[in-house]
């Protein structure tokens, strides 16, 4: 089955980037597009067949494409992000996808961002934080419930997203920050990121291998010794943008319009 990833080049404007829970610090902007670059590659050697999509120069955090939007086998649901200045990302967003999935649009009063959306089969974990709230968990019930999904709110804290806390690292494993999120909230195995690494938990599962930041070697040593085929990237200057490897990509399968409508 063909898997697709949606990637948008990192903007020149990154440094006036949204920021909750990092100081502000320079970002080398040549470094940052080189870095992304590096990570679209291994998603292209990984057998992804890359959507890559031109820069938006006045929009500072819209490399960060996974805020944008849920892609289901089923269906696709373009997000409302929860900061004013990330709301414009979706327009694009909404013609890129609309070849693949029928689309949902999220709703005023609700707002929501994809990074705070975990996905575990028919499980749907929604953080309620900064940038989501209640509104957009009713909706995405009212939306995925009929396809047999499950959506369950998680109370979490001390970082932006939900999957800043928590993300999947093989069918049926957790990587997790137990400061930040209740590890049981989810029925599932799970290792746990090294106490002098928060920020570890951040993963992104690409069937063979996970994709994993080098910033965190503690926390690498844990998930290999626990068995998990892990690849490395450095995204350095996009984790001073409070970004990490799940928000700069939007993964799902190819799946014909014949399919769908079965
Ligand atoms: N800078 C990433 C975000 O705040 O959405």
């Amino acid at each position: 089955m063909q898997r697709l990833a949606i990637t948008r080049m990192v903007s020149r404007s990154i440094e006036h980037c949204e920021l909750l829970h990092l100081q502000r610090q320079s970002i080398d902007v040549k470094k940052a597009i080189e870095q992304h670059k590096h990570y679209e590659d291994i998603l292209g050697e990984a057998g992804f067949c890359l959507l890559r999509l031109p820069e938006l120069p006045q929009l500072p955090d819209s490399c960060f494409v996974e805020d944008t939007a849920l892609v289901f086998n089923e269906i696709a649901i373009i997000t409302r992000p929860g900061a004013l200045s990330r709301r414009p990302e979706i327009e694009s967003i909404k013609e890129v996808l609309s070849p693949y999935r029928r689309l949902f649009l999220i709703q005023a009063p609700a707002t929501l961002d994809g990074g705070d959306v975990l996905s575990v089969g028919k499980q749907v974990y929604v953080g309620l934080s900064n940038r989501t709230n209640r509104h957009a968990v009713s909706q995405l019930q009212k939306m995925l419930n009929p396809f047999g999904y499950t959506v369950l709110s998680i109370p979490f804290g001390g970082c932006l997203h939900l999957k800043t806390a928590v993300t999947l690292i093989s069918g049926n494993i957790l990587l997790i920050n137990p400061d930040w999120v209740n590890p049981a909230a989810f029925h599932f195995d799970h290792v746990t990121v090294d106490k002098s690494e928060p920020f570890a938990a951040n993963a992104l599962l690409l069937n063979e291998f996970v994709l994993y930041p080098s910033a965190y070697p503690k926390t690498l040593k844990k998930l290999r010794d626990a068995g998990i085929k892990v690849r490395t990237v450095d995204l350095s200057e996009l984790a001073k943008a409070e970004g990490a490897v799940t928000c700069c990509s939007l993964i799902f399968q190819f799946i014909g319009e014949k399919e769908r409508n079965r």
